[in-house]
């Protein structure tokens, strides 16, 4: 397990490159398992999820060549024998659970492992469950495995309303039905820019579907999918991360490289409201901070609302707004394991239910603090950042999972990071 060793204050200056998008690389992967010849997908960042789901796909007898130094990934199918995905791998990474509709889509059988707990809770995959059922699959639970089966090739599908909208629902419904139902109609679909990517790689593919953008979707189904080549997006997540992080020191000055700010969603607007020097120029995002970093109150919401996935990096730049601010989570309720480590370097936040208050401008002091899960490890290490001191970031392996060479990309803009074996 390694750890991080961060010397704070540090302001950070120059160009920092966006890798290509977790969230939308993984529902990549998974339909090109639905393809009759081989896939090719460029930009899939090098991240543990990736590694992880490349391995839980190879184990289907599936053809996987992940040309890292081009970021190249090519998955061929024609010799996918088997239609399991077991427990040990699919607890490494949820998002796993894809192979669910994957393998529906396939063969129409699959023996998936219920993905494990997760650093919060509750997440439940009832709605996929149930969007399956509703389309006429078969769903059997028997000790930690869902088993599906169909009774024809084809089922009729229907219509299956989300609630709460599901990202990871709406993506295993969609690759289920493409080729198994004869139409099903999503209500209350997620917009996310990982799902819109997903649809457009299947129509790309062959697949009929409508509605791509909405949250509705129109899927009737197709005998057949050809591989294709397509281009993964740059993630949507790590840069609104990397500009919080340029907003942390009052000096700091620095241009995000290959964004799509088209995919931000809300985060602009309350970014925006902060008072610093902003521009989006087609797909670079130019950040000039200042020492009047002003109080901003958030609150998360699906797509394009504010991300829930930014809600703690978004906490620890409140701490260094003149002022409170109150950021609310109506995605997860539970989402704020960061607060008591930030606490530990000197912040000054307060949990109750699904929101937490922010008493701005606290300096911060460098302490030992403990990674929970990905994003709030990437909220104390921005903490750090601008922290007086040193500070010990344990459990960097939360954050190898969804950032591409962060501390490579933060080094290269004036940081002081050290990784080393805890
Ligand atoms: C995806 O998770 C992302 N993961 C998460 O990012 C992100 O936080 C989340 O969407 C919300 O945007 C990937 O894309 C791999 P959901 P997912 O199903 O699909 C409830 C990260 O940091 N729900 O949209 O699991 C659920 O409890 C990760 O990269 C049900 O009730 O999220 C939650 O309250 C963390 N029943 C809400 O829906 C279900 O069957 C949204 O969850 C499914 C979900």
């Amino acid at each position: 397990m390694d750890k991080f060793i961060i010397e704070g204050p540090a302001p950070l200056k120059g160009t920092v490159p966006i890798s290509g998008s977790k969230n939308a690389a993984l529902p990549l992967m998974a339909a090109s398992l639905l393809g009759d010849s081989k896939s090719t997908i460029h930009t899939v960042p090098r991240l543990k999820d990736i590694y992880t789901f490349n391995e839980v796909i190879k184990e289907t007898g599936t053809n996987v060549q992940f040309l890292e130094k081009d970021n190249r990934l090519e998955i061929n199918p024609v010799n996918l024998n088997s239609l399991f995905a077991p427990y040990e791998l699919v607890r490494k990474m949820r998002a796993s659970f894809y192979m669910l509709g994957a393998l529906i889509g396939h063969s129409g059988e699959a023996k998936v492992s219920l993905p494990g707990g997760c650093a919060w809770g509750p997440r439940p995959v009832d709605l996929h469950l149930k969007g399956f059922e509703t389309m006429g699959v078969n769903i059997r639970l028997d000790k930690g495995y869902v088993y599906a089966s169909m009774d024809n090739a084809t089922v009729e599908g229907g219509e299956f309303t989300l609630n709460p909208s599901s990202v990871g629902a709406t993506i295993n419904l969609v690759l289920g039905a493409v080729k198994r139902a004869k139409k099903f109609v999503i209500k209350n679909a997620a917009k996310e820019p990982d799902v819109v990517l997903l649809c457009k790689m299947l129509k790309q593919m062959g697949a009929d579907i409508e509605g791509i953008g909405t949250d509705t979707l129109i899927i009737q189904k197709v005998d057949s999918l050809q591989g294709v080549v397509f281009s993964n997006d740059p993630d949507r997540i790590e840069t609104g991360t990397f500009m919080i992080a340029a907003a942390l020191h009052p000096e700091s000055e620095v241009t995000l490289a290959g964004c799509k700010p088209e995919d931000l969603g809300a985060f602009p607007k309350s970014f925006k409201k902060l008072g610093l020097d902003f521009k989006i120029d087609d797909s670079n995002i130019h950040i000039k901070s200042n020492p009047d970093i002003r109080p901003v109150s958030v609150t998360t919401k699906i797509y394009p609302g504010f991300p829930t996935d930014l809600q703690a990096q978004w906490a620890t730049l409140m701490t260094q707004a003149h002022g409170t601010s109150v950021i609310t989570d109506t995605v997860y309720f539970d989402r704020f394991s960061y607060v008591p480590e930030l606490n530990r370097l000197g912040a000054n936040l307060k949990v109750e239910k699904n929101r937490v208050t922010v008493h701005g401008k606290t300096p911060l002091t460098g302490a030992s603090v403990m990674s929970t899960d990905l994003r709030a490890s990437v909220s104390l290490v921005l903490a750090a950042l601008v922290a007086e001191g040193t500070s010990e970031i344990l459990r960097v392996y939360h954050l190898d999972r969804g950032y591409e060479q962060l501390e490579k990309k933060l080094n290269r803009a004036g940081a002081s990071i050290t990784r080393m074996p805890q």
